[in-house]
């Protein structure tokens, strides 16, 4: 059986994109479904281009009850990724999923991340810190936001006259090209 991923998303979702796009004819895994928090996000229509399901859901479904726990292990799903997705992941989906929730940050952690630290902020604050390089970085999620263990870094120069549009652009670029290929390494390492 294929291994089997679940993508969390609040905003556009091109992460979620270049992951759907990576698994859509991959022999040994497939997003199963696309779950967000935000009914207004972009990546519920992408996900619908995929024919791949989604749900939303709100806070309480999310934090007070057992719900999605249920709903990713009726779907067997094998890894949760979040791409993009806010909110912190709840100690009952931690313990159902325990190294199977990884998270993508658009900086070099540890630094530049925690609560607050999202999108353009991100990229704000490495151009005020005036960095010489920053990067993206995969981890595994825990009960703090940006904290778990660090599975993949690159980084890149940020060169004199780099903007924030800049910035941004050039870790997309490194999001869109390893986040795929890191999921497929951590589904490879588990056992079937
Ligand atoms: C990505 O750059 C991701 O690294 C960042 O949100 C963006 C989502 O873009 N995540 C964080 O900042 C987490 N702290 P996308 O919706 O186009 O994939």
């Amino acid at each position: 059986m294929k291994k089997r991923i679940a993508i969390f998303a609040s905003g556009s979702g091109s992460n979620a994109q270049k992951i759907m796009e990576y698994f859509k004819k991959h022999d040994d895994a497939e997003v199963a479904i696309v779950l967000t928090n935000n009914p207004e996000a972009y990546v519920l229509q992408r996900a619908d281009n995929f024919e791949i399901p989604s749900h939303i859901f709100d806070k309480h479904e999310f934090t007070k009850t057992n719900d999605i726990v249920q709903l990713l292990k009726n779907l067997q799903i094998d890894l949760i990724v979040l791409a993009g997705f806010l909110w912190l992941i709840p100690q009952n989906l931690l313990k159902a999923f325990p190294n199977k929730i990884i998270n993508i940050h658009p900086a070099l952690l540890p630094k530049f991340g925690g609560k607050g630290m999202y999108g353009d902020k991100v990229h704000q604050s490495v151009l005020d810190a005036k960095e010489e390089e920053s990067g993206i970085t995969v981890h595994f999620v825990n009960e703090n936001f940006d904290d778990g263990e660090v599975i993949h870094q690159s980084r890149f120069r940020i060169e004199q006259g780099d903007d924030l549009e800049m910035i941004k652009f050039k870790g997309q670029q490194l999001e869109h090209l390893h986040y795929p290929k890191v999921v497929e390494g951590l589904l490879k390492k588990m056992k079937s």
